[in-house]
């Protein structure tokens, strides 16, 4: 049966929220479009795909590689968004045996209306436990993974220095959000990381590389995800 206009206009309304628009990636995984900014949470090619490679394998997987006696890792991720990030180190965690803190930030808690439609495959199994996690209050999700999300701009957060190993830059783009990416939360980041902690992120802008090193990183340009051309994993080595 053809569905008539209005449940077509009311299904089209259920996928959106005032200025979000869910859709479908290449690997069939969602994805949304904030349409005020223009700007995609996801490389439109493969959500998971991104970042599995961009946050699990450059960043998780590399950290334990250069930590092998790490049996705990502290995590901080900039953008909660749909939550892809935090699924993603829920299996890693699990898979490696590993008691992964997970803290991430965010400005935009997504309506339910919005993420209740999200489809992450394998790993669907915890969006709905993920947000609905109540902001501020640090949640186990399994015996080897603690969240906590905190309702909060990078601008206004403050943690003590030295404190996370691993950072997901994960915001908006430069172009779209640019004060993100300001010098001032990235020295903000530098100063929350441990000594040989790593940020990864799918940018690779140059200004961007540049204020890393100018604040004391080791940058490493890397191929980039889905096509894109490359990425950056910085690390605090002193
Ligand atoms: C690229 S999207 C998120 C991607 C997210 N990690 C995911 O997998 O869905 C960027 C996110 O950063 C959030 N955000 C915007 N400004 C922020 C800020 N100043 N501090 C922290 N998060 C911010 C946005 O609301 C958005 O959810």
């Amino acid at each position: 049966m053809i569905p008539s206009n209005t449940e077509n206009d009311n299904k089209k309304a259920s996928l959106k929220s005032p200025n979000l628009e869910l859709i479908t990636t290449g690997d069939g995984s969602s994805s949304l479009l904030n349409t005020e900014l223009n700007d995609f949470y996801h490389s439109t090619k493969g959500a998971i795909r991104e970042s599995l490679y961009v946050y699990i394998e450059q960043g998780l997987d590399y950290f334990k590689k250069i930590d092998t006696s790490c049996k705990h890792i502290k995590i901080l991720e900039i953008g909660f968004g749909t939550g892809l990030n935090a699924l993603l180190a829920i299996n890693w965690a699990k898979n490696n045996s590993c008691l992964v803190d997970y803290e991430s930030l965010e400005t935009h808690p997504l309506p339910a209306a919005i993420y209740t439609q999200l489809q992450f495959k394998n790993w669907s199994k915890n969006v709905a436990k993920i947000h609905q996690c109540e902001w501020g209050v640090t949640h186990s999700i399994n015996k080897v993974f603690k969240l906590t999300k905190h309702s909060a701009s990078l601008e206004n957060f403050k943690q003590m220095a030295s404190y996370y190993d691993i950072i997901f830059f994960d915001a908006f783009s430069p172009s779209k959000q640019p004060s993100i990416w300001y010098q001032s939360n990235l020295k903000k980041c530098f100063n929350y990381l441990k000594k040989n902690g790593v940020l990864v992120t799918y940018c690779a802008k140059g200004q961007f590389k540049r204020d890393l090193i100018a604040i004391g990183f080791e940058i490493e340009t890397l191929p980039g995800a889905m096509g894109k051309w490359e990425m950056v994993r910085a690390q605090k080595v002193n």
